[in-house]
């Protein structure tokens, strides 16, 4: 398969032999979030953005497994590099508990290993004057250990500042934090002390204009329950407030710059950390390598994972503990493959210049979904490819999902009825019009049909 010449091309979705894989595997798997009935073919053929499913469907991916494979499928730009990799047993190891190398000394290491993603990850973060890095397995476990080493930082604390619509993952500690859907939290335990606050719903909003509450009482609600007269909250005893820049479960919310300058000034005046979630919107998805870059904020942590394909928690060292022992994780980082991929894209990113070409070719995303959209596209919005069609309802979102689908664009909904679009970091503009007239299609089609009625 040629990424330069090939084409959505879909016969029945899901086919037959999808079904069967699905059945097979829902057999023995517990429920859970499987988006689409879309069983990949790894023995298929498959480039960038374009991938074969079980019964010969090739479909167009514009969710990049909601940015896990930020190259899409096959990309020579990681391939290349893996192809000079002999495989080694054991490949997964205990990383945190033991060292490994490629050669010698690192400078001559044969292929990077977590050391290397590491030293990758702090000069990204430079700017924010990051030096340091703890490696785990998931997005989870990033925030889990930035909530950790903030408590530590900040002892003895008792306070931790999260937001509406916010999704920091689902383990016990940060499902504290996730304030979505409440099918992920219901009757489970929560951690104390979590306050929330507002999330800018509006990416021009203004003290002035604020309808979602984040601004109130002649300043905002965060900066008011702080307050020495009348506030709840004791500043001091705050370990840390987290955000995702860009709200991406929640439904692709892209705050005002309004927002985020009260969201730095407070914690600057107070000396709070400042933790962003990375997770969803970092690694490139946004044209700059974290969203943060966008925004007039300075944060102290960075969680990241997905595109990076191993969880990192990244900060200054003072942020963290000294004390061995105190954080720790068998496999965090010790995936040999794993931190390998994490290094191997931040160089595709730096060596194609892939966040000149995200900015680029989300902008033509932009502008061809804005043009001549129904009165039922409520909004059109992105930073670089991290992009999003807002529908009247739920419903409609739901049936341009199936239609397009059924062209064979993959596509994935947010929030309560957006969809989000991640198309590969390198992607071309061939295949950004090709996804975009796909996809008007299947708005038109909705429009046309009774489904959404
Ligand atoms: C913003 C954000 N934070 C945290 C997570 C949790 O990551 P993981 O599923 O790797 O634990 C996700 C996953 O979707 C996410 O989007």
């Amino acid at each position: 398969m040629d990424r330069d010449t090939a084409q959505p091309d879909v016969d029945a979705f899901p086919g037959p032999n999808g079904r069967k894989w699905v059945e097979f595997h829902g057999a023995n798997a517990a429920p859970s979030e499987y988006s689409h009935e879309f069983v990949w073919d790894i023995t298929r053929e498959a480039d960038g953005p374009f991938v074969t499913d079980v019964d010969g469907n090739v479909l167009l991916d514009f969710t990049c497994h909601i940015g896990a494979a930020p190259l899409g499928y096959q990309n020579e730009k990681i391939t290349a590099k893996l192809r000079e990799f002999d495989l080694v047993e054991p490949m997964k190891i205990a990383g945190q508990d033991l060292y490994f190398g490629a050669g010698p000394t690192p400078e001559e290491s044969a292929v990077p290993g977590s050391s290397h993603l590491m030293e990758k990850l702090t000069d990204v973060s430079s700017q924010y004057g990051m030096d340091t890095v703890f490696l785990s397995n998931s997005g989870a476990e990033a925030v889990e250990n930035a909530m950790k080493i903030t408590h530590d930082y900040r002892a003895p604390s008792k306070y931790g500042i999260t937001f509406d619509d916010s999704f920091h993952g689902r383990t016990l500690g940060t499902l504290s934090l996730t304030k979505s859907k409440e099918v992920y939290t219901r009757h489970y335990p929560e951690i104390s002390g979590i306050e929330t606050m507002p999330f800018c719903a509006d990416r021009g909003c203004t003290a002035d204009t604020c309808d979602c509450g984040f601004f109130a009482g002649g300043g905002s609600q965060l900066r008011n329950s702080l307050s020495p007269e009348g506030g709840h909250i004791n500043p001091d005893e705050i370990a840390f407030l987290t955000l995702e820049p860009i709200q991406g479960v929640g439904g692709y919310r892209f705050p005002s710059q309004e927002f985020m300058q009260e969201v730095a000034d407070v914690t600057d005046e107070y000396d709070i950390p400042l933790v962003v979630d990375e997770i969803q919107s970092g690694v490139g998805r946004t044209g700059e390598i974290w969203a943060a870059d966008h925004y007039p904020i300075e944060p102290d942590v960075i969680a990241s994972a997905k595109a990076l394909r191993v969880g990192a928690t990244i900060s200054r060292s003072e942020i963290f503990p000294s004390e061995k022992n105190r954080l720790g994780s068998t496999f965090g980082g010790g995936d040999l493959l794993g931190s390998m991929m994490g290094t191997f894209t931040l160089e595709a990113i730096q060596e194609h210049d892939l966040l000149a070409n995200a900015t680029r070719r989300g902008t033509q995303a932009t502008e061809l979904l804005r043009e001549d959209t129904p009165d039922y596209v409520e909004d059109v919005r992105g930073k670089g490819l991290m992009l999003a069609v807002e529908f009247d309802t739920p419903d409609r979102r739901a049936a341009v999902v199936a239609e397009a689908l059924d062209r064979g664009l993959l596509t994935l909904g947010c929030g309560k009825k957006t969809i989000r679009l991640l198309p590969p970091l390198d992607s071309t503009e061939r295949e950004i019009e090709l996804g975009v007239s796909i996809f008007l299609e299947a708005v038109d089609a909705v429009g046309a049909s009774a489904k959404a009625a």
